[in-house]
This record gives C-alpha cells, sequence and structure tokens, in this order.
C-alpha cells in the first residue's frame, strides 16, 4: 500500500467491482475513449479478471472511499499485438513483458494521481519479476498528456501503427 495526501493505492479485489463500475461510469466521454482494456459493463469486468493473467490497481480518495484512478496489469502481451511488436528492431520484447493500461477520473487527472499510481505498480511488477512494460494497444497520438504522462516515467517510443487513427507503441525497462 502507498499513501500520498491520503490517497491510497491497492490492488483491485472482487468486492471493489461496484464501486470500479461506478467510476468507469462516470468517466467523461474524452477519458472512456481513451481507456479500452474491456467494456465497462459488470459481465465484462467479471470476466476481464476471472483470468489470473490480469491484475487490477485503484486509487481510494479517503473522505468517500470511491475509486479516483484505476490501472490494469497483464502478465505478457496483447495476443493482437504480438505481430506488431515482434516488428520492432527490439530484442526479446516478449521476455518477461508485461502490459500496462491506465486511467484517472477527470477532475484528478494533472494532480500526480497516475504517477503515484505507477510508483506502487512498478513496485509490484518488480516483485513479480517482470523486466519490461509495453503499453496496452499503444497511445493514441492525439492523446498529447498521456504520451507526455509516459515519457516522464520514462518510457521510450517504439515505433507508430495506424489503428484508428495513428498511435503509438511506447516500452520501459523495468
Ligand atoms: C494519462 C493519465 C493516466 C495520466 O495520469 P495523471 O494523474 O493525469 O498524470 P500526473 O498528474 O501523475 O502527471 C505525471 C506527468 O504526466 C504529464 N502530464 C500530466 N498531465 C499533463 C497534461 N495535461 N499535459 C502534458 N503533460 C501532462 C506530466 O509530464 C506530468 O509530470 P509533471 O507533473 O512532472 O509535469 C491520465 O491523465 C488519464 O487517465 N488520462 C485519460 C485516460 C488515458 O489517456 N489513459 C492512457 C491511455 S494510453
Amino acid at each position: 500500500m502507498l499513501s500520498h495526501e491520503n490517497i491510497i493505492v491497492r490492488s483491485l479485489q472482487s468486492p471493489d467491482f461496484n464501486a470500479l463500475l461506478n467510476y468507469l461510469h462516470n468517466l467523461s466521454a474524452e477519458t472512456k475513449s481513451r481507456f479500452g482494456p474491456h467494456a465497462f459493463d459488470a459481465a465484462s469486468v467479471i470476466q476481464f479478471y476471472n483470468s489470473n493473467d490480469n491484475t487490477g490497481f485503484i486509487a481510494t480518495e479517503p473522505d468517500s472511499h470511491s475509486i479516483i484512478a484505476y490501472s490494469i496489469i497483464k502478465e505478457g502481451i496483447l495476443f493482437h499485438d504480438k505481430n506488431r511488436l515482434n516488428g520492432y528492431q527490439y530484442p526479446e520484447i516478449e521476455k518477461d513483458a508485461c502490459t500496462y493500461a491506465p486511467s484517472v477520473a477527470d477532475y484528478w487527472q494533472g494532480k500526480g494521481i497516475g504517477r503515484l499510481m505507477f510508483q506502487q505498480i512498478l513496485i509490484d511488477c518488480r516483485k513479480k519479476k517482470f523486466k519490461r512494460m509495453i503499453l496496452w494497444g499503444g497511445v493514441q497520438c492525439s492523446n498529447e498528456k498521456a504520451r507526455q504522462f509516459y515519457q516522464k516515467l520514462g518510457f521510450i517510443t517504439l515505433g507508430q501503427f495506424e489503428y484508428n487513427g495513428l498511435n503509438q507503441d511506447m516500452l520501459l525497462e523495468l
């Protein structure tokens, strides 16, 4: 657990699912359009976490206990990203890799919560012996905020690809 200005970051558990659905439901259309590892209904969330490969992390606000940020780490890389990622001249890109997808509630964006949550996630990933982190489906090139965020965390750019617009693959050695 990591605390910063009373905000708690911890792993997601099944009793948190209703609060998570509430969090997802309240995201703006803009944030929803940027974050899409799973659909935002109960059945999809349950199915997603039936896989042991996926770990959720949440940040909660102390007064309301409501979720203010949610991130996912998947062990390995996404099946449909494999060919593209292996096309980069990067040695053993899949070896000990994990895949990362962050989100922060609109009101809390730009206040250090994404970075705070990432610090906790890094601790967990290093414990699990992951050696590199790749973005979930890359980042949309139009998403300047997220691209700056990843660069600040030390991610490097692998290359760009077209999928509903221009996207960028990024990687961090852990
Ligand atoms: C991207 C996201 C996870 C970042 O989390 P955050 O809590 O807003 O970011 P932080 O406040 O921790 O900022 C960390 C760094 O990110 C960068 N950053 C954050 N907001 C930024 C903005 N509006 N413009 C440019 N850079 C920004 C800065 O470099 C900042 O470092 P600094 O504080 O030293 O300047 C969050 O904004 C978000 O959920 N966005 C919508 C969903 C999304 O895009 N997810 C990623 C999909 S690939």
